[in-house]
């Protein structure tokens, strides 16, 4: 109602104040999870999107293929969908018809009402070495984006693929990374050129956990530590996370496409694990991830890319006991299936209120200060 009003007095302090206010409101910024489903004892999708979307500040969800009970149980909520094709469907996307014949199956039956935004095209492709799927994954993404233009959803919904830091040749400092030799040319740079082209980000899936030790704990979880210097640009870095950031754009950087915009498309940290494993408990988690979320939407940014701020999509909403591997793949999740916090994190909806009321408070203050000014001119 604010804002109406606000519309409705056109002139030009009006309009800048209109600009402050609406900044104001974006600062309360949501968070997206990847919602995994690896599990036997998790709640059914229409309650968890009920939950999203009344409990928590969580206003993105990606999934990891296109079930068609999760993409029903999202209608009417507004929270942004990104889906998956699965890695083993990516040489089929190549082909016209099979890629509008995926969108027809998985995409149309579920807009407007389901809000997706986003079809990734695999996940970290690059890391299987399978090279069927490498040399398929370019031409996968350009054909899916065909079929959406041919379906005229090219502008509502992207085409992207998440990448690891694997692609990574070297990343420290993180003004020296280059994407991997072989890669670099032959498949990152088309694929930059493409998203480009579409206006699509580029999705990396940075994990400090798995590049955290004992001594470098602090400056994964974002604790006070003594940070790390780029000799080369002169900068400080404060925590992994950004450090990681920043390799992926100077590595873009060096192919002439750091202009592309980059999404996370994955992180986290688990709550448990092998008690031989480094900084695994909620403590940890909790510092990770809560840090991260406040990091992130502060609009701070990277020493690299000072005042951006990032989509970023935590892994996971839930701990999946069905993930095979170590004890920790089943901890990654901030929710139990009970749907109560493992830990302390800024997620809640309650906090969200509060900032939501101090906007509330400035806005009246900038709507008072705008009829003094309109009084006096
Ligand atoms: C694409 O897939 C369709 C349907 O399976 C098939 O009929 C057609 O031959 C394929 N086209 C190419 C170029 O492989
Ligand atoms: C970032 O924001 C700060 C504070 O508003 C400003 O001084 C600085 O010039 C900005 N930097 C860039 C690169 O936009
Ligand atoms: C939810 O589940 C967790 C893990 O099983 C348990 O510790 C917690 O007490 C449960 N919370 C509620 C409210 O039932
Ligand atoms: C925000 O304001 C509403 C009323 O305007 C109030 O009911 C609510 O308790 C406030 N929330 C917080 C967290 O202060």
């Amino acid at each position: 109602m604010e804002k109406t009003s606000l519309i409705s007095l056109a002139s030009t302090p009006n309009a800048i104040l209109l600009l402050l206010a609406l900044t104001i409101f974006q600062e309360v910024q949501g968070i997206g999870v990847n919602y995994g489903i690896i599990a036997n004892n998790l709640p059914p999708p229409s309650q968890v999107a009920k939950f999203l979307l009344h409990s928590t500040i969580i206003n993105k969800v990606r999934i990891f293929d296109a079930n068609h009970e999760i993409l029903h149980a999202f209608s009417d909520t507004g929270i942004e969908i990104t889906v998956t094709i699965p890695n083993d469907q990516i040489p089929d996307i190549t082909n016209l018809t099979l890629a509008q014949q995926w969108i027809k199956t998985n995409v149309q039956p579920f807009i407007p009402s389901t809000n997706i935004i986003r079809i990734l095209v695999g996940n970290e492709v690059l890391s299987t070495a399978n090279k069927l799927l490498i040399t398929s994954l370019v031409p996968a993404m350009e054909t899916l984006h065909i079929a959406l233009v041919s379906a005229s959803l090219d502008n509502s919904i992207k085409v992207s693929t998440p990448h690891s830091l694997g692609i990574l040749s070297n990343s420290s400092p993180p003004s020296s990374a280059s994407f991997r030799q072989g890669y670099d040319i032959h498949v990152i740079k088309p694929m930059l050129r493409f998203l480009k082209d579409s206006n699509s980000p580029f999705m990396v899936n940075p994990y400090p956990f798995f590049a955290c030790t004992s001594s470098n704990l602090d400056f994964a979880v974002f604790r006070v530590n003594s940070g790390l210097f780029d000799d080369y640009t002169k900068l400080k870095y404060t925590n992994m996370f950004d450090a990681q950031l920043d390799a992926v754009y100077s590595a873009m950087k060096v192919l002439g496409f750091e202009d592309v915009e980059i999404v996370i498309g994955e992180t986290g940290w688990p709550s448990m694990g092998d008690s031989a494993q480094i900084g695994v408990d909620t403590t940890s988690a909790s510092d990770y991830n809560g840090n991260l979320i406040r990091h992130v939407t502060s609009g701070e940014g990277t020493p690299l890319m000072p005042n951006r701020t990032f989509d970023i999509y935590v892994f996971g909403l839930f701990n999946e006991n069905l993930k095979p591997g170590p004890i920790c793949e089943r901890n990654f999740g901030l929710f139990w299936p009970n749907m109560s916090l493992v830990y302390d994190v800024p997620i809640m909806r309650n906090n969200v209120d509060v900032a939501n009321n101090h906007s509330k408070a400035l806005l009246s203050i900038m709507i008072a200060l705008n009829f003094l000014i309109g009084f006096w001119a």
